[in-house]
């Protein structure tokens, strides 16, 4: 069975092999162990079997926005139902802290539609997030596409 749950610290290292396998691919961006521990609060794992199957994490930039990063499902667990699930999860914390909205800068078009999100303009995104995007290593030439979803 899957569970999904917030991340704890001995999870760290898989999380970290995760994430940055796809990292390597180009498909989303690094994290470092320490980036992982410092934001174990907002990280949700999907477990089964004690192995870490997916990753998805909640930055809030302001009071009415939030992003979700670092979405990854392992390459053997995927169409399971996995992705969506952990979207599922941080909609939720969204919801319950009080944010009305909930951004993805993404690759992954259709599968954040299934999970509820439009394609919007980056131009519609305000200004904290250019400002986070700074140290972005894709910056200033990010090709990703700007998704939303309404939380409240
Ligand atoms: C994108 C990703 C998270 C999807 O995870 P997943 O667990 O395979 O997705 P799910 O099984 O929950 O799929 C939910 C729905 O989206 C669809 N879907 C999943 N990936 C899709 C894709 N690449 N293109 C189109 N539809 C997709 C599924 O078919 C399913 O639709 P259904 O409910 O009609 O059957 C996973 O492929 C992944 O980790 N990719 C590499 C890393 C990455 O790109 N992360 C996103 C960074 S923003």
């Amino acid at each position: 069975m899957i569970e999904v749950r917030k991340a704890v610290l001995k999870d760290v290292e898989q999380v970290f092999e995760l994430v940055n396998q796809y990292a390597n691919e180009g498909l989303m961006l690094p994290r470092t162990r320490d980036s992982l521990v410092l934001n174990l609060q907002s990280i949700f794992v999907a477990e089964e079997e004690g192995e870490i199957l997916g990753i998805a994490s909640l930055a809030i930039l302001g009071h009415d926005l939030a992003e979700i990063r670092s979405l990854a499902v392992s390459e053997k667990a995927k169409g399971r139902g996995i992705g969506r699930m952990l979207v599922a999860r941080v909609v939720e914390e969204t919801k319950k802290i009080g944010i009305p909205k909930l951004i993805s800068l993404t690759y992954q078009v259709a599968f954040f539609e299934k999970c509820g999100f439009k394609v919007i303009q980056k131009t519609e995104m305000p200004q904290k997030v250019w400002t986070d995007c700074i140290h972005c290593p894709k910056f200033p030439s990010c090709d990703e596409i700007a998704m939303a979803i309404q939380t409240a």
